[in-house]
């Protein structure tokens, strides 16, 4: 039996990759989706939203198709990504300024005079810059996972994927899948791309939205169809965006050391009373950092803030980052148990979305314990523990 079992198990990742293999071979154009809308099965609006960050990253190279499709496999609710742009102009899924970390470029000989240090976010950073290279040159690189203690064995098999790829996906789920997708550094983008129409990074950035039909307010019939929230840590982009498109949007809050790439505001000044009103008139939510929510000492949490609360005084959402479920991102509070931490976040701080590594875990967290009201088979349990607690009070 033992040996047997371990047999099989020794198959697994090899049967994962050949699903992969066929999953990621499936042509991704034409644009749009050639699924319908129709049958598709309804985006969960009773509990707080799993957000997959990056895909579901904690097993599979970010923003990449397979890290996407394992999401949505996973029972994500929406699939999350970073928008930048190419030196030609292009919209990619790519998390940071420079290529370094997360790519082959350093051993492209081709490349080896494109270095550059430019200014970003009040800092000074060299490397290689997605803004320096065409669509075409991105595409020639290999993607790799960020963290040495994940999954190394699918480096070098993916490509950065653009905007309209990353839409496709969602749009070629089976069920209804959101997007999530960020204005990443805007100020530095604008600086460093023009496009010959005049337009900025953030209308490029809503010109593709609204191509492939993603409009209308919260919870509106087109919003249901196909979800979206944009999010920014940049305020100034949200509220140009807002004269651009209806669909709800989420400030994002840095650490408490960090100002804001546009307007240099603090952490104090965009956590205000006044600040939360002045925003509510352009977003549905905010997107913080969760240790400025539940402030960390020696890996322990320690007092909450009030800022949940007043946020939805405000009528805003609180959808914060990033959970994952390794030991070195748990606090010691929740004992290596990342359902610890989820349940601590859902029911004791009261979140409405969590952006996680690992959508699976959050997933299945979920279903266990708030579990689809339409879904027979928890419908069926439910009434069979009431009939039990029934037949218990009638003794
Ligand atoms: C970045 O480097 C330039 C050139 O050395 C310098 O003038 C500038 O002050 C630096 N900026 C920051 C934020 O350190
Ligand atoms: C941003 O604000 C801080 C604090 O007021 C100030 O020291 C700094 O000079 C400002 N930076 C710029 C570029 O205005």
């Amino acid at each position: 039996m033992l040996y047997n079992l371990s047999r099989v198990r020794g198959h697994i990742p090899f049967l994962l990759l050949l699903l992969l293999h066929v999953v990621i071979a499936r042509p991704l154009f034409p644009l749009p989706s050639k699924t319908s809308n129709e049958d598709k099965k309804p985006i969960q609006t009773f509990r707080p939203y799993n957000i997959a960050h990056r895909g579901s990253n904690g097993e599979i190279p970010e923003e990449t198709t397979a890290a996407y499709l394992r999401a949505i496999e996973e029972g994500a609710d929406f699939i999350e990504t970073d928008i930048l742009a190419s030196k030609d102009g292009a919209l990619i899924c790519f998390h940071d300024v420079t290529l370094d970390e997360l790519t082959d470029v350093s051993s492209r000989k081709e490349f080896a005079n494109r270095r550059r240090t430019y200014e970003v976010e009040w800092l000074n950073v060299t490397g290689w810059f997605v803004v320096d290279f065409t669509l075409e040159e991105l595409k020639t690189l290999k993607l790799k996972q960020r963290y040495p203690f994940r999954d190394q064995q699918y480096n070098g098999k993916y490509s950065i994927i653009t905007f309209e790829e990353f839409i496709s996906i969602a749009l070629d789920a089976s069920r209804t899948v959101g997007i999530y997708p960020e204005i990443k550094d805007p100020v530095h983008i604008n600086k460093h791309v023009k496009w010959a129409d005049g337009k900025t990074f953030e209308d490029k950035f809503v010109d593709t939205l609204l191509k492939y039909g993603y409009k209308g307010q919260y919870m509106s019939e087109n919003w249901l169809k196909q979800p979206l929230f944009i999010q920014s840590f940049a305020p100034s982009s949200l509220v140009h965006v807002s004269k651009l498109t209806d669909s709800p949007k989420i400030f994002l809050i840095d650490d408490f050391t960090i100002r804001t790439q546009d307007t240099n505001q603090s952490y104090w000044e965009i956590t205000s009373d006044d600040y939360l009103a002045y925003i509510s008139n352009y977003v549905v939510g905010l997107g913080p950092w969760k240790d400025t929510i539940v402030p960390v000492a020696n890996n322990y949490l320690m007092a909450p803030s009030d800022l949940v609360a007043r946020a939805h005084a405000h009528n805003l959402q609180v959808h914060p980052y990033t959970y994952r479920n390794e030991n070195q991102f748990l606090h010691f509070n929740f004992h290596q148990d990342p359902y610890a931490e989820y349940n601590f976040w859902i029911n004791t701080v009261g979140v409405d979305g969590l952006f996680t590594d690992f959508t699976g875990s959050v997933h299945q967290y979920q279903e266990l314990t708030s579990p689809h009201p339409k879904d027979a088979t928890a419908n069926n349990l439910l009434a069979k523990i009431a009939q039990m607690i029934a037949a218990y009070e009638g003794l």
